[in-house]
């Protein structure tokens, strides 16, 4: 049986963290890398032990999704036995599997409802909403006991945050619509977790996120605390082998995540607006 990784957003921060993490593993067989760079893809690759596909995508168009279903029907051809109709891994057989499926690509913008362009508007929505559900229907038929998607949300996702609007909106819905697979899937045996990480500044999130080099009224002044990459996906995988359906990953999303609880929507927003700016 071929146990392959899938991870999106792999040519930089936190997908590249999650690809050299799974490489030392020793119960993957290969490791499928997608993003758009595939300059970034093929220099990670060399730096990998395992086995590596790399598929060169754009993950807002259609298409993309197409393309990954191609690939991955190509392969359980080549790797045949595997019985697409069986959730049962003793009909499976020999064959391939997905063992994991990292949905990581995301793309955020800050500023306010009239600093950001339709298209970048357009462009969230498709790659941190649509093709995350597109990429996991598209591998679930792949999926076996034991199998793990993770998710990248965000502490955004506990709160509306004005000046990031839209980005918090889309990981409000990863968030959301990870808890209800994560039941659906229970009794298959596949796990699924929500990650809510805190500002990450050593990707390159922040840098294309921000809409102007010049702080205005419209944006964030203070990405003080941030969470470090390799511990968020780390503690993430934990979290994931453990079934947990939501997972912070540092001190101020598991705060955050609390107080979001108790204290009403509109006073955490008011508190957000002197904490962007402090
Ligand atoms: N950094 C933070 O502060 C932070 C906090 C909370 C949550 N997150 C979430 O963490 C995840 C990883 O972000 P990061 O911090 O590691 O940022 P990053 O370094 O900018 O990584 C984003 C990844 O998404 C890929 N991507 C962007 N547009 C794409 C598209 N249209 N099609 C396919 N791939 C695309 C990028 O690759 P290409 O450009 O090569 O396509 C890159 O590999 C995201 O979902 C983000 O929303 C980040």
């Amino acid at each position: 049986m071929i146990k392959i990784a899938v991870i999106t957003g792999a040519s930089s921060g936190l997908g590249s963290i999650y690809a050299k993490l799974i490489d030392g593993r020793k119960d993957i067989d290969e490791i499928w890398l997608i993003a758009r760079r595939e300059d970034k893809l093929l220099e990670l690759s060399s730096s990998l032990e395992h086995r590596t596909n790399i598929l060169p995508l754009d993950l807002t168009k259609p298409a993309s999704i197409d393309r990954l279903e191609n690939a991955l029907k190509a392969k359980a051809e080549r790797v045949p036995s595997y019985d697409l109709s069986s959730a049962d891994e003793k009909k499976g057989g020999d064959g391939m599997t997905i063992a994991f499926l990292v949905n990581c690509a995301g793309v955020g913008k800050i500023g306010n409802y009239c600093d950001i362009e339709r298209e970048d508007n357009e462009r969230m929505i498709a790659l941190n909403c649509t093709a995350f559900v597109n990429a996991a229907n598209t591998v679930l038929p792949y999926m076996k006991r034991g199998a793990r998607i993770i998710n990248i949300s965000s502490t955004s996702a506990f709160q509306p945050f004005q000046h990031l609007a839209v980005y918090a909106a889309t990981k409000a819905f990863v968030l959301s619509w990870s808890r209800a697979l994560h039941w659906e899937l229970f009794t298959r045996g596949i796990r699924v977790t929500a990650v809510c990480p805190y500002w990450m500044k050593k990707t390159e999130f922040i840098k294309n996120a921000e809409s102007s080099g010049i702080p205005s009224s419209h944006s964030i002044r203070n990405f003080r605390f941030g969470d470090d990459p390799v511990f968020a996906a780390r503690l993430s995988l934990w979290a994931s082998a453990l079934n947990l359906p939501v997972v912070t990953t540092g001190v101020v999303s598991t705060l955050h995540r609390l107080i979001a609880k108790i204290i009403p929507r509109g006073i955490m927003q008011a508190l957000w607006e002197l904490w962007r700016l402090l």
